[in-house]
């Protein structure tokens, strides 16, 4: 439904009471802090504008009463709830005595007056357990409490009552709109949080910065702009002092996400494996695809669906790239024709409800049936793929996974005699000739987000050693484009990529996505059993 008929408008004083106790004015608080949110006073925007919202006193009164209570809320204790305590103890001890702000982030406008549907900023639904979309502008803050540690308050937007504006004028938040926000209580049971009205957020910062005992502040800077200049006026210290310190906090926020807890694990399966159910649908939709104008398209709404109603929908924008598409390494474009004969190069991974979200890729022939040639390529990715499985142990570095896997594109590149140098100079530093096949990294570690831990110190991710609790993704390819005259001309238009998600163990490495086939030979025969 548009919201053009209806005005978003809500006044900065907007009468009402909210049935978490909070006098109104929240709006006030909120509305200065996303003036995107804010909306001019009514009559100006009326005077100009189509909408019709109705004003009267008349309506107001009427729409404010005879509502029956809300249905009862979720008020169990959610399963990620003890670890995510866990994740903020440990968050604790790294800054003792300073205050740390984590927000969820605001709604983000798509265009016009509609926004992208909400996901909060991963190092919030790291530390709250929170995934849904029900948070937004939310703020975790950790209070320091001296010898004890600190103190964690979720600040969130309360329940607007039925006799607010917001409840049945304003789109972007209102009841009537999007549905109700859960209460106060209700996310405290749920997350086993202090939580708290966010208009209150300014004062106990303010109140927290000015403990004796507190020695700093620190914000997740880019999560939402508006809480971050909320923190500015208490801050201390030159501009690059500042900086400094809310970097070191997403660092330690990324460094935090390295190793992943059980129930983190437990959704990273789950992810997996609605992801295999997503590849089945694609293989099941491929013959509708081959003909199509736009049978790219076919097979990613084949998998899109499937994600959207098994979990929260793709963990990144899915690649259906058929024939020489698949060597445009992000190709979400998915316009082009799926042709017989062709591989499709599929990379896709669903977001769980949680948001821990899978990062697998296949490359199917479309027929069902390789050519020699497209075998031939699709061996050598298999064979860096198993030499990089062969390495991941603990102890082993994260990079030395990646040279495993060049070592085998190197060789097979050089038997192939397109590399200018043997195999051994092209693996040198300063060579690299096999890179222009395979111009991505072998592995990343994957999470919350798929490309995780992005923040990460290099000490602690590329050079640093596995550690069981790991996941991380083995994803060899080679690609030669159509137009690539240094190639065979009978490999030219071929891209393969092989993409597993793998969870170090404490004496190896087990590839979550396994129930997907990855020899050439049982692709076929996964892909004929499919189609029946
Ligand atoms: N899907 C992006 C990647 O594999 O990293
Ligand atoms: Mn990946
Ligand atoms: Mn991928």
């Amino acid at each position: 439904m548009s919201a053009a008929t209806q005005s978003t408008t809500t006044p900065p004083t907007a009468p009402g009471t909210a049935p978490d106790g909070a006098e109104q004015p929240v709006e006030a608080l909120l509305d200065a802090q996303h003036p995107e949110g804010g909306e001019p006073a009514p009559d100006a925007e009326d005077a100009k504008s189509h909408r019709t919202v109705p004003r009267s006193a008349a309506f107001r009164r009427f729409i404010a009463q005879g509502w029956g209570p809300r249905p009862a809320e979720d008020t169990g204790l959610a399963p990620s709830a003890p670890f995510a305590a866990r994740r903020r103890e440990v968050l604790s001890s790294l800054f003792p005595g300073e205050v740390l702000v984590v927000p969820a982030g605001p709604l983000v406008r798509r265009s016009n007056d509609c926004d992208y549907r909400y996901r909060p900023h991963s190092a919030f639904a790291h530390l709250t357990g929170l995934g849904t979309d029900r948070e937004a502008d939310a703020v975790l803050v950790l209070h320091p409490r001296g010898d004890e540690g600190h103190e964690d308050v979720l600040y969130l937007r309360p329940q607007a009552g039925r006799d607010s504006e917001e409840f049945f004028a304003n789109a972007r938040y209102g009841e009537l709109w999007v549905g109700p926000r859960p209460s106060l209580a209700a996310q405290a049971a749920v997350t086993g949080l202090e939580c708290r009205d966010v208009a209150l957020l300014a004062d106990e910062l303010s109140a927290s910065v000015a403990d004796a005992a507190t020695t700093g502040l620190r914000v997740v800077a880019d999560a939402d702009p508006a809480v971050t200049a909320v923190v500015a006026p208490l801050r201390t210290g030159a501009a690059e002092q500042v900086r400094a310190a809310d970097d070191e906090l997403v660092t330690a926020l990324s460094e935090l996400r390295l190793v992943k807890d059980e129930w983190e694990v437990g959704q990273l399966r789950e992810a997996v494996a609605a992801t295999v159910r997503g590849f089945e649908e694609v293989v099941r939709a491929l013959p509708r695809a081959v003909g199509h104008p736009r049978g790219e398209r076919v097979v990613e709404a084949a998998f899109d669906g499937t994600a959207r109603v098994e979990g929260n929908g793709v963990g990144y924008e899915t690649i259906s790239a058929a024939g020489d598409h698949a060597c445009t390494l992000h190709w979400i474009r998915n316009d082009g024709p799926v042709r017989s004969g062709d591989l499709l190069l599929l990379d896709a991974g669903v977001e769980a409800d949680s948001l821990y979200t899978a990062d697998v890729t296949r490359t199917l022939p479309v027929d069902g049936r390789f050519t020699d040639d497209q075998r031939r390529v699709y061996q050598a990715v298999l064979d860096a793929a198993d030499a990089a499985f062969a390495v991941a142990r603990p102890g082993v570095r994260f990079r030395e996974v990646h040279e495993a896997a060049m070592r085998v594109i190197a060789d097979r590149l050089s038997a192939w005699g397109v590399l200018p140098v043997d195999a051994a100079t092209s693996l040198e530093p300063e060579g690299q000739y096999h890179r222009r096949w395979m111009a991505h990294g072998t592995s990343h570690h994957l999470g919350l987000d798929v490309h995780d831990c992005a923040q990460a110190r290099r000490e602690m991710y590329l050079d640093a050693e596995l550690r069981p609790g790991m996941v991380f993704t083995i994803e060899p390819g080679l690609y030669v484009k159509a137009e690539d005259e240094l190639a065979p001309a009978e490999l030219r238009g071929i891209g393969v990529r092989i993409e597993d998600d793998v969870l170090v163990t404490e004496d190896g490495v087990e590839n979550l996505s396994a129930a997907l086939p990855r020899t050439a030979d049982e692709v076929e025969a996964w892909m004929a059993s499919l189609r029946g």
